[in-house]
């Protein structure tokens, strides 16, 4: 049996210090690793969805998952090699639909564990099992969108790296998003002040912080319309304070919305919990439109278009900034509201021993 093999992680500096050359070697040489790599780290997710408990295996929808990843590996497995810029291309050509038709592929896992998850006693077992294949997706994800950008080099960006970072417009960009998605749904959305070292540009890739910011800041805007459906003309502000250092950077996000009620606080992280159904439509007093909103086209692709669902956003959040070498905690004063601190380790964070950055 060839695989499953150790995977091969990178680390970030290296994408963003992998070199740039005229006679596009960089790109077979990154084709070369995805090659190699990808199947690999398919081969481990297979294995993954294989030692699920049968009863959970079985469900149509994690069973369509499963099927997905399988018909990737053997995509890419017997794929042609890549010899020059022609197989180059085709194997990018293959990459870029695989990642399309894999878009949808956490909505279909949270639908699936929602299904089927209560024939299973042992929470743990879920969390592992989520945690690991939502990590490796995520990684896979920005290998692979990483070389589909070295094609199409934009100004002041490294492939997926943009050597200009702006945490400030990111946050201000998905506000503006979700301050849209909360209108249409409640009829009002709070009003977003920002502090703290908000004029910061350093290298980061965006798009894992875009879904982390925009899965808390949509809890938080939801949590504070809610608790104050009675009082629209007076909601109180969301309040993102950035914090940046040579190791790392934090985002806090600091609602009034009511905090999280001491008898769900241990279950918000786990997957697929969610009080989604707890409000009925009838108590949203909306100026705008009742009941669910149409979904406007997913901006962030991957990230629901709905102020909330399936209880994925927290645990999702939380594996991706594991992933970026950080990490996410939660600390509610309940009857007042609620503080958020995402900590994402920065791609060059040698200066800090203790934290040796992290691995894609
Ligand atoms: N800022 C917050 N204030 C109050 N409750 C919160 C907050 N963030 C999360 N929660 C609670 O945690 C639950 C799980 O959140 P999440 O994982 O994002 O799933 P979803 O938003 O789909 O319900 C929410 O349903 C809500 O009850
Ligand atoms: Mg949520």
């Amino acid at each position: 049996m060839l695989f499953p093999q150790p995977s091969v992680r990178l680390t970030p500096s290296s994408l963003l210090y992998g070199g740039r050359s005229h006679d596009k070697s960089h790109l077979l040489r990154s084709g070369q690793y995805l090659y190699n790599e990808l199947p690999v780290r398919l081969a481990h997710r297979i294995e993954g969805f294989r030692n699920l408990p049968f009863i959970v295996g079985c469900n149509s929808t994690i069973l369509k998952v499963h099927e997905m990843y399988i018909r990737a590996f053997h995509t890419l497995y017997n794929h042609e090699k890549i010899t020059d810029i022609e197989s180059e291309r085709k194997y990018t050509e293959t990459l870029e639909s695989l990642l399309d038709q894999h878009k949808d592929i956490i909505q279909l896992l949270a639908q699936g564990f929602s299904e089927s998850r209560k024939h299973i006693k042992d929470e743990r077992l879920i969390q592992a099992f989520l945690d690991r294949t939502l990590k490796s997706r995520l990684g896979i994800r920005v290998l692979a969108q990483h070389h589909l950008a070295m094609h199409n080099e934009q100004p002041n960006h490294v492939g997926i790296i943009d050597v200009c970072f702006s945490p400030r417009s990111l946050l201000e960009n998905s506000v503006e998003f979700l301050s849209t998605l909360c209108r249409d749904r409640y009829g009002y959305a709070p009003k977003v002040q920002y502090q703290g070292h908000m004029a910061v540009k350093f290298p980061y890739m965006p798009q894992p912080v875009e879904y982390i910011v925009g899965e808390v800041m949509k809890n938080a805007m939801r949590a504070t319309v809610e608790n104050n459906l009675r009082n629209y003309s007076n909601i109180p502000d969301v309040v993102v304070t950035l914090a940046n250092n040579n190791t790392d950077f934090i985002i806090k996000v600091s609602d009034r919305g009511g905090g999280v009620p001491h008898d769900i606080e241990d279950k918000i992280w786990n997957y697929n919990y969610t009080t989604a159904d707890s409000l009925t439509d009838d108590q949203v007093q909306t100026g705008g439109i009742f009941g669910e909103v149409m979904s406007p086209a997913g901006r962030a692709g991957e990230s629901a278009s709905r102020m909330h669902g399936y209880g994925f956003g927290l645990p999702t959040a939380r594996a991706y900034a594991e992933f970026l070498g950080g990490g996410i905690t939660l600390e509610t004063m309940q009857g007042i509201g609620t503080d958020v601190y995402i900590r994402l380790s920065h791609i060059d964070s040698t200066s800090n021993v203790k934290k040796p950055g992290f691995r894609i």
